[in-house]
């Protein structure tokens, strides 16, 4: 009988619970024990973990979230740590390994987006048998046609955008709605389009405001004296920067933000025209998820089971088309997916009128 653990890395994502559930379910009826560890790797380290059961998991479908906990600051290859009234940085990965080998673990299932599965490919070259499962709201992962919770986030960027307009069209303003993504414009393109935005920023393509204005001026004399612009939280300007809202340190990534009031304030000053910014924030992770990221969270948790059962280690599932598969975690980790600027979806939107700045 294989003990599989399973954890949940990095950010939530709507259909974590889902992965789980699938795990438990999958697990359970190949005769396997499915361990849930406790808020990430730091889990393994501390001891925090418990066996799950199907009363576990009861009712977890559509919830969002993770009954497992996350924690995007959980690295056991640099761990903060207070030594003599001193915070220091501490490799902990032995002491990572020796807690998994007291669990008697026969596996690991590691759900989470780059970060999570690149530890995960780390400790896989230390020996740990583990499989990943793609996820972030982001859709910037490689190796897979698309990860989990980046639907549901999508439909929440865009019933935001629907709402905004309403709101734009009665007080003929310019609103400009901030969207998370970190370095890759998925979830700003599609919801953009979606939403029937008029603007879209995205960090793949840099932007001049002067364009941006323009485009909100001209349709201000076409009579539609109201604009959209969907703006990813790492747009940049041309030959400039993505904005910080905190810089990062050794164990903490960077967290962008303000580009969005940045656009509103100049667009405010130079088209003539009020403008104001919304940042969504975290309401894009959080929720319940959609029928379709509840569908493939569903499909991924029990594809990684089966592949722990084949002993497909080192790997991550992921979809293909409409075929689930098994790449290795170098394949999906060696480059990022980004939007295509010269792509069909960029191109279509911009025949459709939409500015890219
Ligand atoms: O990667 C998911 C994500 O939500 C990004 O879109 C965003 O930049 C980041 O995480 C925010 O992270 P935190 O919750 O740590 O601020």
């Amino acid at each position: 009988m294989k003990r599989i653990g399973i954890l949940t890395g990095g950010g939530d994502a709507p259909g974590l619970n889902a992965v789980i559930r699938a795990a438990v379910k999958t697990a359970d009826h190949q005769g396997r024990e499915m361990v849930g560890i406790m808020d990430g790797y730091d889990g393994i380290i501390d001891g925090r973990w418990r066996v799950l059961t199907a009363e576990d998991i009861r009712g977890i479908l559509s919830r969002g979230g993770t009954i497992l906990g996350a924690a995007n600051r959980g690295n056991p290859f640099g761990r903060k740590v207070m030594r003599d009234g001193q915070e220091v940085i501490v490799d902990m990965s032995d002491a990572f390994m020796a807690g998994f080998e007291q669990m008697r673990l026969d596996a690991l299932i590691a759900v989470g987006g780059d970060g999570t599965l690149r530890i995960a490919l780390e400790l896989c070259q230390k020996g740990l048998p583990v499989v990943g499962v793609p996820k972030t709201i982001d859709n910037d992962l490689g190796g897979t046609d698309v990860t989990f919770g980046f639907d549901t986030a999508l439909h929440t960027a865009t019933e935001a955008i629907d709402k905004l307009h309403t709101t734009a069209e009665a007080h003929h303003r310019v609103m400009v709605v901030e969207l998370m993504g970190r370095d890759a414009g998925f979830i700003a393109l599609h919801s953009g389009v979606a939403g029937g935005a008029d603007v879209i920023l995205i960090p793949e393509i840099p932007f001049d405001l002067n364009v941006v204005c323009r485009a909100v001026e001209e349709r201000a004399q076409r009579g539609r004296r109201f604009s959209i612009i969907a703006c990813s939280e790492g747009a940049r300007p041309v030959g400039g920067a993505q904005m910080l809202a905190r810089a990062g340190d050794q164990i903490t990534a960077e967290r962008l933000g303000g580009m969005g009031q940045r656009v509103a304030d100049w667009v405010g000053r130079n088209c003539g025209m009020e403008a104001r910014c919304t940042v969504l924030g975290h309401v894009q992770r959080g929720g319940v998820p959609s029928p379709f990221d509840r569908w493939l969270a569903t499909r991924y948790g029990a594809g990684a089971v089966r592949a722990v059962a084949a002993d497909h280690f080192g790997c991550m599932v992921a979809l293909h088309g409409t075929r689930l598969v098994d790449v290795p975690l170098t394949e999906a980790l060696a480059v990022p997916k980004r939007v295509d600027p010269e792509g069909e979806p960029v191109q279509m939107a911009r025949e459709l009128g939409i500015v890219f700045g």
